[in-house]
């Protein structure tokens, strides 16, 4: 059998991109794309559906379909919509473009989002019907892709043929964000309070939750955070439903495109590098240093972090930590975007040492991976999480990293010090920043042993987390279970 599946997500790299959502959807879809040539299993090209925000840009190669009409959720009228359809990499793009909805600043936090979700699910829907060619697997992520788990509960009890033998699977990539829509919102996702799609909850509807109990099986993007998740401390209210579906709910940890993310191939460093022929780093070093107005010839550890300014990644702990890394010799390099109150700390340090402390407070990919290639150490002290990608990306850039013991951080980062002759970076514990503090001072010191450092580099240059041979073939096995357990 050849499966047809298609991907709802609100990220898709490089269109849409806030977070890690993004590089996964499209890594997952292209690699997917490749399986085919292994086992003409999946038909291709696998279907992702993005909404058109404002700024996702419309390739001139781009073919729209005829408009496409779909009942408002909200109950009267109707929402015309254009599916634009472009070849990305291995994959179908297929942006739904409902103006009303996304052509407006920003992906999300916009009052009508439950209304805007629930429009881009019920198009996404639509359009993958108007193909004529049945859908076996409905894969959503997050919980923005939860309406489409509502839609198809409705086209069941009506006996929708279409829905009858779809099976679903939600990824988590965030378990902190629910998308939650109180009584007062149901009327934006077309249902009533008294409607048996509203759910148990007197007070409204969770479309995360709402996404978990109505697939056939949902997942998370490590172990580590699976087995995490099923505990009131990481489950964010989600553990007991969680628990509830037993082994239909499992970790499969993310993965990274080598191809993306090549030190050897990557332009915009100053000079390539790899496993075989690392000398190129120190380039990368000094070019970066010069970039960011720091001294090139100060040999002290440049650390580096990069994410979502969001609690959920720490970046407090090294703001807290930063006078006493800054003692001991580190210099500290920031970039991220996200909630500006929790750039603060580095903005003043940056104005009081800018030699020592620099805040790149925008998305930049360039930037990005000129930190990735050219810091010494790349912090990820993160209270939780579920996969992570700049640990990856920083291993396969040779840039040790230092995490906090949690989720797929624990899952991809060995501990020199625990795997004596294996370990890829340095773990630690606690959440406070002088447990953060104190791996650095670990990996300083070994930093001082060249030899010793040569040889962690090179380990952490051999991780090897490609989708290909890795996380894929896990999805594929998942869509033949979901598959198996929709069909009974
Ligand atoms: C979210 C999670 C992160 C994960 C990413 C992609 O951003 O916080 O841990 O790597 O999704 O799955």
């Amino acid at each position: 059998m050849s499966l047809r599946v298609a991907l709802l997500a609100a990220e898709c790299e490089p269109w849409a991109k806030t977070g890690g959502l993004a590089d996964v959807v499209d890594a997952l879809a292209r690699s997917l794309g490749r399986l085919p040539e292994a086992g003409g299993e999946l038909r291709a090209p696998v279907d992702v559906l993005l909404p058109r925000y404002r700024s996702v840009p419309v390739p001139p190669d781009a073919v729209a379909e005829a408009p496409l009409e779909v009942p408002d959720p909200r109950g009267a009228g109707i929402v015309t919509a254009r599916i634009v359809n472009v070849a990305a990499n291995g994959y179908r793009l297929r942006l739904v473009d409902v103006p009303a909805a996304f052509d407006r600043d920003g992906f999300y936090d916009h009052p009508d989002d439950p209304w805007r979700f629930a429009v881009f699910c019920r198009v996404a829907l639509a359009a993958l019907r108007r193909d004529g060619t049945p859908l076996d697997v409905l894969h959503a992520h997050d919980w923005h892709a939860g309406p489409a788990l509502l839609e198809r509960a409705r086209g069941e009890a009506a006996g929708d043929p279409f829905f009858a033998d779809m099976a679903a699977i939600v990824t988590i990539h965030n378990l902190a964000y629910h998308g939650w829509v109180g009584n007062d919102g149901l009327g934006q996702l077309g249902i009533r309070r008294d409607d048996p799609l509203a759910g148990p909850n007197p007070d409204g509807v969770d479309l995360l939750r709402t996404a978990i109990e109505r697939s056939e099986l949902a997942n998370t993007v490590s172990p580590g955070f699976a087995a995490e998740a099923l505990t009131p401390a990481f489950g964010m209210g989600l553990d007991g439903t969680l628990r509830g579906l037993g082994d239909r709910f499992f970790g499969i940890l993310n993965g990274i495109d080598p191809d993306v993310w090549d030190p050897s191939t990557d332009p915009v460093l100053a000079a390539p590098y790899s496993r075989d022929d690392p000398a190129g780093k120190a380039a990368s070093r000094a070019d970066l240093l010069a970039r960011v107005g720091f001294d090139p010839d100060d040999d002290g550890p440049v650390l580096g972090m990069i994410g979502r300014m969001d609690p959920q990644k720490g970046f407090d702990l090294l703001a807290d930590g930063a006078a006493d890394l800054l003692a001991a010799g580190a210099r500290i390099i920031v970039q991220g975007s996200g909630h500006a109150s929790l750039a603060d700390p580095f903005r003043a340090l940056a104005a009081a040492d800018p030699r020592r402390v620099a805040l790149i407070e925008r998305f930049d990919r360039e930037m990005a991976r000129r930190i990735y290639a050219g810091s010494d150490l790349f912090l990820m002290p993160s209270r939780f999480e579920p996969c992570g990608q700049g640990q990856m990306i920083a291993l396969r850039f040779g840039t040790p990293p230092v995490v906090r013991r949690t989720g797929g951080l624990a899952d991809s980062v060995l501990d020199v010090d625990e795997h004596p002759g294996e370990g890829t970076g340095f773990v630690f514990d606690a959440a406070t920043p002088s447990a953060l503090v104190a791996a650095v001072g670990r990996a300083s010191r070994l930093r001082a042993d060249p030899v010793a450092w040569a040889a962690l580099r090179d380990r952490a240059m051999a991780a090897d987390f490609r989708w290909d041979t890795g996380s894929a073939p896990r999805y594929l096995e998942a869509y033949r279970r979901a598959v198996a357990l929709r069909r009974g």
